[in-house]
């Protein structure tokens, strides 16, 4: 689907990034069964060589993700830990963040007993109030953490007034979206650099939701 951002969520739900198997014309992308991919010489190859590093099911969930979130591009991991994981490898030891006091607890614990061995280091505060973020913010501070709302007391952090705050430090800013899901919250749009979900998570949000409205 070209130009998914015209489109509506409904149909970017269905289509983004859903365009028919090249292959076949089939219309669902069909789940890719094979670790590696034929090479016609060493290094030339249709766009995949090893189901690791890329395949189309996978790439087409990651481009469905992004248009979701309106955003350019996306990365799939294995679970949301994984997620933020590899966000946090991105920096360097000596690197500062500024995380939401009331982020998931799986999401404290490799920052706290994991990543801080590694030399990154972290600021926990109550981000419902800018200037809390603000007065934590070193020479070394590098990427503000947000949850809105928190897992698992439901803080709301206004995203646009922090990233507001952030661009103009040069700091970036990102957002585990799980609890809103993209239908109800793209943080993108409220000018957050990085957005991550934890989709088993979401399916259990979507869940406790629809049961409340019915
Ligand atoms: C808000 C939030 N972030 C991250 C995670 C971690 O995701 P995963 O269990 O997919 O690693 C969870 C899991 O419940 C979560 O609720």
């Amino acid at each position: 689907m070209k130009n998914d951002k015209d489109y509506k969520f409904g149909t970017r739900a269905i289509h983004g990034g859903q365009d028919p198997d090249p292959l076949t014309g089939a219309v669902m992308t069909p789940i890719y069964q094979t670790s590696t991919y034929a090479q016609s010489g060493p290094g030339e190859h249709k766009g995949y060589e090893y189901s690791r590093t890329d395949n189309p099911t996978r790439r087409a969930l990651e481009a469905c993700l992004a248009s979701l979130e309106m955003g350019d591009f996306g990365l799939a991991f294995a679970s949301g830990m994984s997620a933020i994981s590899t966000l946090a490898l991105i920096f360097k030891s000596g690197d500062h963040f500024v995380c939401s006091d009331d982020i998931y607890g799986g999401t404290f614990r490799v920052f706290d007993k994991i990543f801080r061995n590694l030399g990154l280091e972290f600021s926990f505060v109550d981000t419902t109030n800018t200037d809390n973020i603000e007065a934590m913010i070193t020479n070394n501070t590098k990427l503000i953490w947000l949850e809105s709302p928190t897992n698992p007391t439901l803080k709301i952090t206004d995203i646009a007034a922090v990233s507001k705050m952030a661009k103009s430090k040069n700091i970036l800013v990102g957002v585990d979206n799980t609890f809103m899901s993209p239908y109800f919250q793209r943080p993108l749009e409220l000018g957050a650099d990085v957005v991550m979900h934890s989709t088993p998570s979401i399916l259990v949000v979507i869940l406790m939701l629809s049961v409340v409205r019915w």
